[in-house]
């Protein structure tokens, strides 16, 4: 694996290997975990080339928001990258994505202001901003994308069909923890104590899917069991189609704030 911290030498190492191949990019924050490392597998699986980002994206994080504690841990990463067989880690300082006078934006609308974009009004520009440039840095063929963050997932998905843009969007399910949780960077902000209550996450969604298949209302279902815990605070509760009927959810325990969704389509996934 080669590590590549400019667009122009990315683009220069791509460019005679991409006749013949099928090229995969995964978009990533760093701080890794078992999530991003079936993305990792998804892409090695599918694709003769693969391209992990690594890149922090402050414009997707709001004032009060968690940019300059989130975990980074370069070194770990890379080894860990290594280990799955990705070819490029391409990461970059933040000038070399937003040089001065940066002032160009996606702004995807309706998908982008309900639910996460409610509270986090801009992160969906900031997302879809990255996105699109790391899409036309590297150009693949591929790009894939957790479940657990289904709105990302439909956000990018939109901009793929609204830009007109060349390439395919993967979806991979998300991976948990042994006792449920969905695994988070953010979950290291956890408490031993907080971790158990945000337990009551994935138990109030997979209450919810039973009872939307036993013919009840999942997200009355959901929204009951997170209202039992005093120790979080429910922000949203709701069904949508992204990437399939989906019951999500998000909570905020102590000063993390966690989302997860599960499907209400049988495989509970
Ligand atoms: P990050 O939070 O690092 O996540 C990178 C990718 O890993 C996303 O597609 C996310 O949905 C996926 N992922 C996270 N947790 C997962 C889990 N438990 N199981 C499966 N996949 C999981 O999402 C971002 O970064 C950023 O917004 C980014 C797309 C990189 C743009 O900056």
């Amino acid at each position: 694996m080669k590590t590549v911290r400019s667009k122009k030498e990315l683009r220069e190492l791509l460019e005679p290997l991409r006749a013949g191949c099928k090229t995969g990019l995964v978009p990533t924050m760093g701080a890794f975990h078992e999530g991003h490392l079936a993305l990792f597998r998804a892409a090695r699986a599918e694709c003769e080339l693969v391209v992990c980002s690594l890149f922090v994206n402050p414009t997707q994080f709001g004032g009060g928001e968690d940019f300059a504690r989130y975990p980074r841990d370069e070194k770990r990463d890379s080894a860990l990258a290594q280990a799955e067989a990705v070819d490029f880690l391409f990461a970059p300082p933040p000038d070399e994505i937003y040089p001065a006078g940066f002032e160009t934006w996606v702004e995807p609308e309706k998908l982008a202001l309900e639910l996460e974009g409610v509270i986090r009004p801009s992160h969906f520009r900031g997302v879809a901003t990255v996105c699109l440039k790391l899409f036309n840095i590297v150009r693949p063929d591929a790009a894939y994308f957790g479940v657990k963050d289904a709105q990302q997932l439909a956000v990018i998905e939109r901009l793929v069909l609204d830009l007109d843009l060349e390439l395919e969007i993967r979806a991979v399910d998300t991976v948990r923890d042994s006792d449920g949780l969905a695994l988070s960077s953010r979950n290291a902000y956890l408490s031993p104590a907080e971790r158990r209550v945000a337990l009551t996450l994935p138990r109030a969604l997979t209450l919810g899917a039973e009872t939307a298949r036993d013919g009840g209302d999942p997200v009355r279902a959901a929204r009951a069991a997170l209202d039992e815990e005093p120790g979080l605070r429910a922000q949203y509760v709701a069904v949508r189609d992204f990437a399939g009927r989906r019951l999500l959810a998000a909570v905020q325990v102590g000063a993390t704030r966690l989302i997860d969704n599960v499907s209400l389509e049988g495989d509970g996934k």
